[in-house]
């Protein structure tokens, strides 16, 4: 096991590119299962969730390989065998997200089963409403040992139909990807209302549209489909991580940093930026496309406008190709005061402020100049990172899904525990501000989400290790107790 040893204080400067998105990967490379053409998806971030799910798409008759060479290092998903239909409980236990197999599975083959995933750090995530899209569409479900099978109506294929898919916490991200992807198949029309409106999905919906789908409404909370016989082979290249380009913002207004993001999708970013505009940090276009462009009138600004963003137009094609501006792949500048205001906050579904966020931005009003409020709209106990600030100085007072933050003037190193994936890069970023050494323990969890991140912040200047647990005992920087806490 791995952990992150930082010495804090270092202003980060330099300039990184946002990677594709591992949660629009996610459902995007389960939708390959959806034909028996080549998949070709470029920019899928390398990171244990994406390696999980390329195991679990493998068991299910997929043929994978990965070109290290060509831009975007392509993956090519081809599959060659409809034998196993089961996702079975040991790649399901290692990542919830195993549940967007289920979807396609049903829809191009007319029967699924995959392992019931269980809750994780964040809460209890049930899988409630995917399973109630899926009876909409005529399925019939049910659970046998600790499996959910869901099978289509004689002769196997799923009929359209409407649904609900609002939940106590609105819509559900994952939950609209499988069942859209089921739809695409089925016999007739399907109307999803209260569909998650989330970029991902967007993204999806735009690249089963390229195989042949018929989808309209994406982005908005209602969904039409029209299904559709067969879908053919795609050439997709995955939207920009808008967390991952969030987290990096963050880091850099928490070290009063000025780093440039190639590849930022802006354009899904309007509520962090929003905040962030509040608090002090600015976030400037550069350019697009990876390019620099120099700043002149023919380029137009992204910066907050007394804390609007103001995005402008792009073709909408969502590739990054021909058009000088496009809003999803531009390059920034991030910038911020010194001083930093205090904010209130609360996290929503798309396009409101995202849950995946939070953790980081916390991080970040510690160091504020007085009294934020954080609450938690989508996961209310997605908190773990709390207890852990705490020990670096934070004065936090939780209550129910809402946390007061009490600024303090600084944040003292400390052995921290990473809980989740977030909270890790919450964790990361307080260490990256704090006074002195910050070891971050489990680190495995960040892996899950971000691409070797202490590369990306060394490159930037921060003064960051990662160690093997078992060399940080014999080091002797662990304080007692906390090797036999970890193992
Ligand atoms: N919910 C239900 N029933 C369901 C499904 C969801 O009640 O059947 C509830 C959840 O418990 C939660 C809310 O609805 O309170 C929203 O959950 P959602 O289904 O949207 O979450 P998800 O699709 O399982 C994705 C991301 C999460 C992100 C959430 C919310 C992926 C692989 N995961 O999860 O990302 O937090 O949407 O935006 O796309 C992360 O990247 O760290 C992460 C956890």
């Amino acid at each position: 096991m791995d952990a992150f040893v930082i010495y804090g204080g270092r202003r980060l400067n330099g300039r990184v590119r946002i990677n594709g998105s591992k949660n629009a990967s996610l459902p995007l490379l389960a939708a390959s299962l959806l034909t028996d053409e080549p998949v070709i998806l470029r920019d899928v971030p390398d990171l244990a969730d994406i390696r999980n799910m390329i195991r679990l798409l493998r068991s299910l008759g997929c043929e994978i390989n990965r070109d290290e060479t060509a831009p975007g290092k392509p993956l090519t998903i081809q599959v060659t065998d409809t034998s196993n239909s089961f996702a079975h409980y040991d790649i399901v236990r290692t990542m919830r997200a195993s549940i967007c197999v289920l979807g396609p599975l049903l829809g191009q083959r007319g029967f699924g089963e995959v392992s019931m995933p269980g809750g994780c750090a964040i809460g209890d995530r049930p899988v409630d409403l995917h399973l109630r899209g899926f009876e909409a569409l005529s399925a019939g479900i049910h659970l046998e040992s600790g499996n959910i099978i869901a099978k289509a109506p004689a002769p196997g294929r799923l009929i359209g139909g409407s649904m609900f898919l609002g939940g106590p916490f609105g819509s559900t991200v994952l939950g609209t990807a499988n069942v859209l992807c089921a739809a695409v198949r089925a016999k007739g029309t399907t109307v999803i209302e209260s569909a998650a409106c989330e970029p991902e999905i967007v993204d999806l919906a735009n690249m089963l549209t390229k195989m042949g789908a018929k989808i309209v409404g994406a982005g908005s909370p209602r969904l039409v489909i029209e299904g559709v016989d067969r879908l053919g082979g795609v050439d997709h290249t995955v939207m920009a991580d808008r967390i991952e380009a969030g987290t990096y913002i963050l880091a850099s207004a928490i070290t009063n940093g000025n780093i440039v993001l190639e590849n930022c999708p802006m354009d899904s970013l309007a509520a962090p930026l929003f905040r962030l505009a509040q608090i002090g940090v600015d976030v400037e276009s550069v350019g697009c496309n990876g390019n620099d462009h120099p700043l002149d009138d023919a380029t137009i600004r992204l910066s907050t406008d007394n804390g609007n963003p103001r995005l402008n137009k792009s073709n909408g094609n969502g590739n990054g190709s021909g058009n000088l501006i496009d809003p999803m792949r531009q390059t920034v500048r991030v910038t911020s005061n010194r001083r930093l205001d205090p904010i209130q906050m609360v996290t929503q579904p798309y396009p409101g402020f995202p849950t995946d966020l939070q953790a980081q931005l916390m991080a970040l009003l510690c160091l504020a100049d007085g009294n934020s409020v954080v609450t938690e709209k989508i996961f209310p106990d997605r908190f773990m990172h709390v207890p852990e600030l705490l020990r670096m100085g934070a004065k936090l007072y939780r209550n129910g899904a809402s946390v007061l933050i009490s600024g303090v003037r600084e944040l003292i190193g400390a052995p921290v525990m990473a809980s989740d994936l977030r909270a890790s890069a919450g964790l990361i970023l307080a260490a990256l501000a704090a006074r002195g050494m910050t070891t971050v323990h489990r680190i495995y969890h960040l892996d899950r989400g971000y691409e070797r991140m202490e590369l990306t912040l060394r490159q930037l200047g921060a003064d960051i290790e990662r160690v093997d647990e078992e060399e940080l005992n014999k080091r002797s920087i662990s304080v007692p107790g906390l090797a036999s806490a970890v193992a």
